[in-house]
């Protein structure tokens, strides 16, 4: 009986909440108006008006009173867009991070391992322990290379249901050799996922072998092509696969608007093409400008940002700091990943906001600007 005057007693959160889950943090997304972002990969440019265009008409048209459809013409269009083989299957996800979700939600019974280099992208380990599995990192080398025995070695030690390779890699930029990549497929006991994130801004694709690789699959988003806010990212692999990660597929996860939007973008394929390109081609000055500072390393990047060691006087926390203060926006790693300490990523930008941050970090490094006068 009770005999509580406030009536039943209800649950708490404390007492209901899987204790795994409230160790956990929950994933930190910055405010950064009015500021140079410069934190989250993000494609700088906008889209021209005659692309905005065609979207505002593509939204007018959509009914949102209906659930989407198969999105049989959105299959098409990334297909041909994006250089799916033709006996590749595809899966849409609501952002790639939702695909990643759901590999390891199809692939993994309680305790199986994800394993990942790392440092790579958090979601990899967040996605295993949310999904009952267990996330095993096999640190890269110290000069943040993938370390190919190290690798082998974790693989035959924890027989991996799933392991997450980023080419290239996030936080670190750097894209692992296919020879290497290749040596862990052909040790791989379980589904290695490719995920090809910043493949716009890399010499190399897995995409055309998509259908090919028995035990792969290659997973890209749009987010960092330009279309962040849109949440869509694909997955191309062997039907047998695909077929398994679509039963555990939300039936509704791409919505109508995102389809339409996307559909308008892809007519204007080119466009996207152009800004990764410029964004590509800005990449070496900055990293050369950017090694030219006092104390700097700056590690070799095939991605849309680079990776900053700050050796000198003042260390990456002291120099985030500095740059918050002048509303200039990069990612620091706090006392995350050892392999990161004193560095900070930095997103390649337009060049006026890649001056602003050259000129500031100039500033906070006590270094005089080139071509300004000597007081
Ligand atoms: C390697 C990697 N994969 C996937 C994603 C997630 O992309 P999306 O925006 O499609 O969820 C990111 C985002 O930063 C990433 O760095």
């Amino acid at each position: 009986m009770n005999n509580d005057p406030r009536g039943p007693s209800r649950a708490s959160a404390a007492a209901t909440v899987r204790r795994d889950i409230q160790a956990l943090a929950a994933y930190p997304v910055g405010h950064a108006e009015g500021g140079i972002k410069l934190d989250a990969m993000e494609n700088p440019y906008d889209l021209p008006d005659a692309v905005r265009d065609d979207i505002a008409a593509a939204v007018r048209a959509t009914a949102l009173s209906r659930y989407p459809g198969d999105g049989a013409a959105l299959h098409q269009a990334v297909r041909q867009a994006f250089g799916i083989p033709a006996d590749a299957a595809l899966l849409f996800g609501n952002g790639s991070d939702e695909l990643i979700h759901l590999i390891v939600q199809t692939c993994c019974e309680p305790g199986d391992v994800v394993l990942a280099p790392a440092p790579s992208f958090v979601i990899f380990e967040m996605a295993a322990r949310y999904n009952h599995a267990r996330p095993v990192g096999v640190p890269l080398t110290a000069d943040l290379e993938l370390d190919l025995p190290a690798m082998l070695a974790a693989i035959a030690a924890h027989r991996p249901k799933v392991i997450f390779l980023a080419l290239p890699n996030n936080p670190t930029g750097g894209l692992w050799p296919a020879a290497d990549v290749q040596a862990i497929l052909d040790a791989a006991p379980g589904l290695v996922v490719i995920d090809e994130a910043y493949q716009p801004f890399a010499d190399h694709t897995w995409m055309p072998r998509a259908a090919e690789l028995p035990n792969a699959v290659v997973m890209r988003t749009v987010s960092k092509l330009g279309l962040a806010g849109l949440r869509f990212g694909y997955l191309a692999g062997p039907p047998a696969w695909i077929g398994e990660f679509d039963k555990v597929r939300p039936p509704y996860n791409v919505d109508v608007l995102t389809q339409a939007v996307m559909l308008a973008v892809l007519r204007h394929k080119d466009v996207l093409d152009e800004q990764a390109a410029r964004l590509r081609a800005d990449r070496e000055p900055l990293a050369r400008a950017l090694a030219d500072l006092p104390g700097t390393t700056v590690h070799p990047s095939s991605a849309n940002f680079l990776l900053v060691r700050f050796s000198g006087e003042l260390g990456a926390d002291a120099v985030h700091q500095a740059l918050k203060s002048r509303k200039i926006w990069v990612r620091a790693f706090g006392d995350g990943d050892p392999l990161l300490k004193n560095c900070l990523r930095i997103s390649i930008g337009a060049p006026a906001e890649n001056a602003a941050l050259l000129a500031a970090l100039r500033e906070i490094l006590g270094q005089a600007t080139p071509g300004a006068s000597a007081a």
